[in-house]
């Protein structure tokens, strides 16, 4: 991989996914040929030192247009959205940045010959009517955020860009993701990565979901190898022009309250359920993703345990390296 010619734009790439994304690019392709996008420059070391960085609003057509000319990128990750919490706060401007940024985004593929284009879906676009367990790939889907209502509108206009414009653009329904190096701004699922913070912390976690609310979740190294795989996959394999269901766990903050006292015995929960609830019981509890197993063979290797374990040995190294 390392000798090919393919040089890749991450927009969004400071945030949750982006930063651990462009990283692993950038170990694939060489930090020279992954340019980082963002609206702000890289807050980490790791990210800001391994390869180039380019301020970006994905609502900017010159700026992105000329960026697009400059380096002649061969592939463009499009991560910028603004997540399910923070979109209800602000719904028209969700919208906008999440629709327009996307359609800046395939317009430019197309104009400029990008070979293949990455978009990021979710479990946000199912909604109360969707099956709730094994969630199928194709189903009633009724979300009911601004950000999955965009979610579910982008998704068609990737297929619609794959059928009218051969644009290759491949898409995968994130779960709730996990992860050590950068956190995450504004998602639903977000208890799931405070609480290994909190719990090494010393400190009681409030939690605004109740004990028992199950949601589908993925660890980060999971989530950048179907990622990786999907866009490294023959184009004729991949049958999916929307997005692929992905799943790995599922749990409730009960359970992994549970599995993080296996190394914090006297970690302490509450329960104080509050907008962010409505939303997590509109989405599934468990995801079916065997088109993606079939397709490009798609297949997780980390569990709730796992995954405990190895969040917990990573933040205790960088808090260390912090205190150093
Ligand atoms: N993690 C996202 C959110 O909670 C879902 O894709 O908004």
């Amino acid at each position: 991989m390392a000798n090919t010619p393919d040089t890749i734009l991450v927009i969004g790439a400071c945030g949750q996914l982006g930063s651990e994304l462009t990283l692993a690019l950038r170990e694939l392709y060489g930090g020279g040929n992954v340019v980082a996008a963002d609206v702000a420059p890289p807050k980490h070391a790791e990210l800001r030192d391994s390869g180039p960085f380019e301020r970006v609003d994905v609502l900017d057509t010159n700026v992105l247009g000329t960026l697009v000319s400059k380096y002649k990128f061969t592939q463009i990750y499009h991560l910028a959205a603004v997540l399910s919490a923070t979109g209800e706060r602000n719904p028209k401007f969700a919208w906008r940045l999440n629709m327009e940024g996307l359609f800046n985004v395939l317009d430019l593929a197309v104009e400029q010959q990008v070979s293949k284009v990455y978009w990021p879906s979710s479990i946000a676009v199912f909604g109360p009517s969707t099956p709730r367990q094994h969630t199928p790939q194709h189903t009633l889907m009724d979300p009911n955020t601004v950000y999955g209502i965009s979610k579910q509108a982008g998704e068609r206009w990737c297929e619609y860009y794959f059928q009218k414009h051969s644009l290759d653009v491949r898409s995968l329904r994130y779960p709730g993701l996990i992860g050590y190096k950068a956190l995450p701004g504004g998602g639903t699922t977000d208890y799931a990565v405070d609480i290994y913070h909190k719990a090494l912390e010393g400190e009681t976690f409030e939690c605004f979901l109740s004990e028992n609310t199950y949601l589908p979740m993925m660890y980060m190294p999971d989530a950048l190898k179907a990622t990786l795989d999907l866009m490294h996959a023959p184009a004729a394999q991949i049958s999916v022009r929307d997005s692929y269901n992905l799943g790995a766990m599922s749990f409730s903050p009960e359970e992994i309250t549970a599995s993080i006292r296996k190394h914090i015995p006297d970690f302490e929960i509450i329960y104080k359920p509050d907008a962010r609830q409505q939303i997590a019981a509109s989405w599934p509890q468990s995801i079916d993703d065997s088109v993606a197993r079939k397709d490009w063979g798609w297949q997780p290797a980390y569990n709730l345990d796992a995954m405990t374990a190895d969040m917990l040995l990573n933040l205790k190294k960088m808090r260390a390296a912090q205190t150093a």
